[in-house]
């Protein structure tokens, strides 16, 4: 299979860039700029791409991130993309200068067609610019293929060697042509073969995990989220009966989502699960605690030693399957921020079980891996199904849980979902839910005075949880959600709309 490497040099759109070369079918990996080059040969790319970055090649006093000068002597193709064209030029012998006027957005932009990297494009296109510096001086064996009226060196090739650069971003959909330029690059100039398909990822994955785990066994806790039912899926499809997946139910799940998972895993595709409904257990460990972080270690370490307990019972388990994605990835290596909330992820069990770890998605986008679910047989609803934290809806009960505010939370969440569904907005949105604030206040219902709890219903947009808007959802939608939870939720009186982004607010209450 061919791979491409994204070396990044901390640019925006990085990431966006390896995911755009996947959608053209072909591998594509996100490397740091000063990755070791014997690790980069080894994984053989057919080409680079170099990335943009906050950096300037001439203006960081020397500090601006380089790679070894070694990478210009492999014979692989590069396309360098803004700073990633700069620093090209600089290190194979050019010259770069600061200019007067920088140009940021849509820009008109002349193009020489003679060069491949622009076949089938017009003469002139609008793309997306975003730069400080500009080449002043090309290195030798380059020519000027592309230039906008305030930047004379837009576009530079070195056909010979195969080096190429655009000072503007093709991957951001501003540039219209932006996709035909990587794919003139990938197919016309590096000959890449579009082969990286859902089929052919689950067929190199399960050869993968077949050949490490040989006789033992493997385990997988199953959350019945999407990474983690894919996970298991993978796995059974390469070691079968060696696989026993463990769903610890805390009791926190859903309206019905235990029995989802469960009807789904063992009797639609037949994987030995062992079911543990700990609910009792987790509740009783929950009984008069009201602070949030409490509450989230307290699961967090409760359901460790359920999963270990369950996990030492199956002898020549040597692995443990985890649905580790690339966001994962990507993130643990550069993440510096404060900590907001103590997360609890099912699959985060501790490193001294001492089971060697098996991540078969480490490599997917979030999409990926739901594209993978279906092409595995995954129902729709669980490859679709919302984001949900590891501690449940008991993060969700705002302070102390109890058996009766479990039950009252499920029937006005499952509702909310289901309008949700009913509006045709549940792939619209990233997620939506309900949540039981501790209060009572006063209402009327018939002749009667009631004091029961409000429900606040919670639906955001956004991409990746970093930040999220509250979702504008209509009025009658909204009113719908209201009137059903009122009249058919025992113990509910009134329902409020949470209209909070994050930041300032998070997604999640507690
Ligand atoms: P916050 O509330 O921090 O949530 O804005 C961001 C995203 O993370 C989810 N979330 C969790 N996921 N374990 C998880 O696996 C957790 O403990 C946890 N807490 C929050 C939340 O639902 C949202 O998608």
């Amino acid at each position: 299979m061919d791979s491409v490497l994204v070396i990044d040099f901390g640019g925006q759109y990085s990431q966006l860039i390896a995911r755009r070369i996947r959608e053209l079918r072909v591998f594509s990996e996100l490397i740091p700029y000063d990755t070791d080059i014997e690790e980069i040969k080894k994984k053989n790319p057919k080409c680079f791409v170099f990335s943009g970055s906050p950096y300037s090649v001439v203006s960081n006093g020397g500090k601006a991130p380089a790679v070894e000068n070694e990478f210009f002597s492999l014979g692989i193709p590069i396309l360098g993309i803004c700073y990633g064209m700069q620093l090209m030029a600089k290190q194979t012998g050019g010259k770069i200068t600061e200019t007067e006027k920088n140009e940021y957005g849509k820009t008109r932009i002349d193009l020489e067609l003679d060069s491949p990297l622009f076949k089938g494009l017009k003469q002139k296109e609008i793309c997306w610019m975003s730069h400080k510096d500009s080449v002043g001086e090309l290195p030798q064996g380059f020519k000027t293929i592309a230039s906008t009226p305030n930047l004379s060196v837009a576009g530079i090739e070195d056909p010979d060697r195969k080096f190429y650069g655009i000072q503007f971003h093709p991957e951001v959909v501003h540039t219209p042509s932006g996709m035909d330029i990587l794919s003139n690059f990938l197919f016309n100039i590096c000959d890449c073969t579009p082969n990286w398909t859902m089929v052919s990822i689950i067929k190199s994955e399960t050869d993968k995990v077949k050949k490490r785990v040989g006789n033992s066994k493997v385990i997988c806790g199953l959350s019945g989220g999407v990474d983690s039912s894919v996970a298991a899926l993978l796995a059974h499809k390469a070691v079968r009966d060696k696989l026993t997946c463990i769903f610890v139910d805390h009791g926190f799940l859903r309206k019905d989502e235990a029995k989802q998972v469960t009807e789904t895993f063992q009797k639609h595709f037949k994987i030995n699960l062992i079911h543990i409904n700990a609910g009792d257990r987790f509740l009783k460990k929950l009984e008069g605690i009201f602070e949030p972080e409490q509450k989230r270690k307290i699961i967090g370490e409760e359901f460790i030693r359920v999963f270990e307990e369950e996990a030492s019972k199956i002898k020549e388990a040597h692995y443990l399957v985890q649905g580790t994605l690339y966001s994962d990835v990507i993130e643990s290596g550069t993440r510096n921020a404060a900590k907001i909330k103590s997360h609890h992820n099912v699959g985060g069990l501790p490193e001294d079980m001492r089971l060697k770890l098996i991540e078969p998605l480490r490599l997917l986008f979030k999409d990926e891996i739901r594209m993978l679910g279906i092409e595995l047989g995954l129902s729709d609803e669980i490859v679709w199904r919302h984001p949900f934290p590891g501690p449940g809806l008991a993060i969700r009960i705002i302070g102390d849980v109890t058996a009766e505010k479990i039950k009252i939370l499920q029937e006005a969440d499952s509702i909310v979902i289901e309008e949700i569904k009913r509006s045709d907005l549940y792939k619209k949105i990233w997620q939506s839910f309900a949540i039981l604030p501790s209060i009572k206040s006063v209402g009327v219902m018939g002749d009667e005075r009631t004091y029961a709890y409000p429900i606040a219903i919670r639906a955001v947009s956004s991409v990746d949880a970093m930040t999220a808007d509250w979702a504008r959802l209509p009025y009658e939608v909204l009113e719908r959600m209201s009137s059903r939870i009122i009249n058919e939720v025992d113990g509910v009186n009134r329902v409020v709309y949470d209209i909070s982004s994050k930041p300032p607010s998070t997604i999640e209450w507690e």
